[in-house]
């Protein structure tokens, strides 16, 4: 009965930050040959498609994110043969490949800027922002870099400043001039006619900026202590108009060939999320909703955001779920280790695509990270807000097992970033074989959620409790098992009478792993901090 259903649809994303998921030459950063010895792994934890984070020549001031050369693989993580190998490796075993790309900005060692550097003549000159310093040879407007500072730089060669958002080293390209986007969509057919399964969109909200570069206007509320970029309203950066032209076209040519998928990155209220699915379901299959990352922890905020998000889908849409990325406090930090259960638990029972961060799996938390070891450019840049803005703490080396340095890279070999202090006791090899473990939890999840249609494709809906603690909602599909899922997200116990949503169910899985058997719903108890997912056995009789 899933037929009609794409993969994108039915399966679960994975996100893996190369340099940190498995060394194979002793240099302390990981690499794609390290990748490709872990996919009995990533096959045994029930996932379907893997998204590798940037693995093109890069010189890494953003980690990746300043591509250099988009059709070429970075020594630091293989060869093209590697990534060939890879590829092919994860199509035998069914699994798919998104890759990375990165079309806002480029490296500033890219060819094209170095061209459009060297002179205001050079024909490729425009394809990057170029301004005149403002009167007093200041920028020529108060756009912010993302990563603190001004987002333009002068450059001595021509007199000019260029623009961009992240990193001096990452100049934003022009898609506004008419060159510029067929060689980013000749990019992406490089990698699509060799089989890869689709693309995550870095920033694709930030592509087109105001034409006039407008000033932007402050926020009415200043709020003390937060970076000077988010007091601003972005709105002559962010948004823009014009951008659902692009990104339509990128999604016709992803929908020329078959079975792709458009993922974009969007951090945009709601409602203007909505937009990116395209007036006609013409733009990104998934444009990444993120609002289980930024929402308080709290039940009902959680059941009003799900609520509001699925009234919002436009007809036809598909919802997804994130819980962590390379760019976010790990989840199981953010919510607390009490909670990272019920977090998972909710990421895999909602409708629609789950995306797991290397690590969540295994329930890894951020890494602690002295000032002098991080490397990550907001950071370095605002040391006082180190902590707020940094993401080194997230990227920390993936927990394989207890020898010194987590089985991610050579026992004697310095990892590119330390690793989390607690893999002694957090690893897949400690937790592989220990039933009551997170990393056999999350597997009974995603194997469960595989094989019943009630939770890959059913429908949602959510219950009233009256309990401020709870968030419960029941998936069912025609012809297949009911499931009702039960969430407490505080640390006291609740009894629940849920008789009128199933008079009797039985506990399919628990966070606590070890509850199972046959439930009386009319007072059914929940212990603190636990979830619980019940597949129902006898429903009320509908009269
Ligand atoms: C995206 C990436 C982030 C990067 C930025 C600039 O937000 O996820 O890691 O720094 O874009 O490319």
């Amino acid at each position: 009965m899933t037929k009609n259903y794409a993969w994108w649809q039915t399966g679960i994303v994975y996100q893996i930050y190369p340099r940190s998921y498995q060394d194979s030459n002793g240099d302390g950063i990981g690499d794609l040959a390290g990748i490709a010895t872990r996919l009995d792994y990533l096959k045994s934890i029930n996932i379907d498609a893997v998204w590798l984070s940037p693995i093109y020549p890069s010189p890494m001031h953003d980690f990746g994110y300043d591509v250099a050369d988009y059709i070429a693989i970075n020594p630091l993580f293989g060869t093209m043969a590697d990534f060939d190998h890879l590829l092919a490796e994860l199509h035998q075993r069914d699994l798919k490949l998104i890759l990375d790309l990165v079309p806002n900005h480029t490296s500033d060692e890219h060819a094209w800027f170095l061209e459009s550097r060297s002179s205001r003549d050079n024909p490729k000159r425009d394809w990057y922002i170029w301004r005149d310093p403002a009167p007093d040879g200041g920028p020529p407007n108060n756009w912010l870099s993302f990563f603190g500072g001004p987002a333009w730089t002068f450059d001595e060669t021509t007199g000019q400043y260029y623009l961009h958002q992240f990193d001096v080293h990452q100049p934003e390209l022009n898609y506004r001039h008419p060159d510029v986007f067929p060689a980013t969509l000749d990019n992406m057919r490089f990698w699509l006619d060799k089989g890869v399964d689709g693309f995550r969109v870095d920033v694709i909200w930030l592509m087109i900026k105001d034409e006039a570069l407008r000033d932007e206007p402050l926020k009415p509320d200043y709020i003390e202590g937060t970076p000077l970029f988010s007091q601003f309203d972005h709105i002559y950066t962010q948004d823009v108009e014009g951008i659902h032209d692009l990104i339509r076209e990128m999604r016709r040519l992803i929908d020329s060939y078959s079975d792709r998928v458009l993922i974009g990155e969007i951090y945009l209220p709601m409602q203007r999320q909505m937009n990116y699915f395209g007036q006609n379901n013409d733009e990104c299959h998934i444009p990444y909703n993120f609002e289980l990352i930024l929402s308080p922890w709290q039940a009902q905020a959680v059941r009003t955001l799900v609520d509001t998000y699925e009234a919002a889908l436009p007809d036809g849409a598909w919802p997804n779920w994130v819980l962590g990325n390379h760019d976010q406090h790990r989840v199981a930090t953010r919510v607390g280790a009490a909670q990272d259960r019920v977090a998972n638990m909710l990421l895999l029972t909602l409708r629609g695509t789950p995306t797991t961060y290397y690590g969540e799996e295994i329930g890894m938390q951020d890494g602690q990270i002295p000032l002098d070891k991080m490397h990550d450019p907001p950071a370095v840049n605002q040391p006082e807000l180190a902590h707020e803005v940094g993401r080194d703490f997230e990227r920390t080396p993936m927990q394989w097992d207890a020898t010194p340095n987590a089985g991610f890279t050579d026992p004697d070999v310095e990892p590119w970033l330390p690793v989390a202090a607690d893999y002694v006791t957090r690893n897949v090899e400690a937790q592989n074989t220990d039933p009551t473990s997170m990393l056999s939890f999350y597997r009974a999840l995603t194997d469960l959620r595989r094989a019943e249609p009630s939770l890959h494709v059913g429908d949602y809906i959510a219950i009233d409790t009256n309990l401020d603690d709870i968030f419960a909602y029941v998936r069912s599909a025609p012809d297949a098992d009911t499931f009702i899922i039960v969430l407490n997200f505080g640390p006291n116990a609740h009894t629940l009478d849920l008789s009128h949503i199933a008079v009797g169910a039985t506990i399919a899985i628990a966070t606590d792993r070890v509850r199972d058997g046959l439930i009386d719903m009319s007072s059914l108890e929940i212990n603190g901090n636990e979830g619980l997912l019940l597949r129902a056995s006898t429903l009320p009789s509908n009269e």
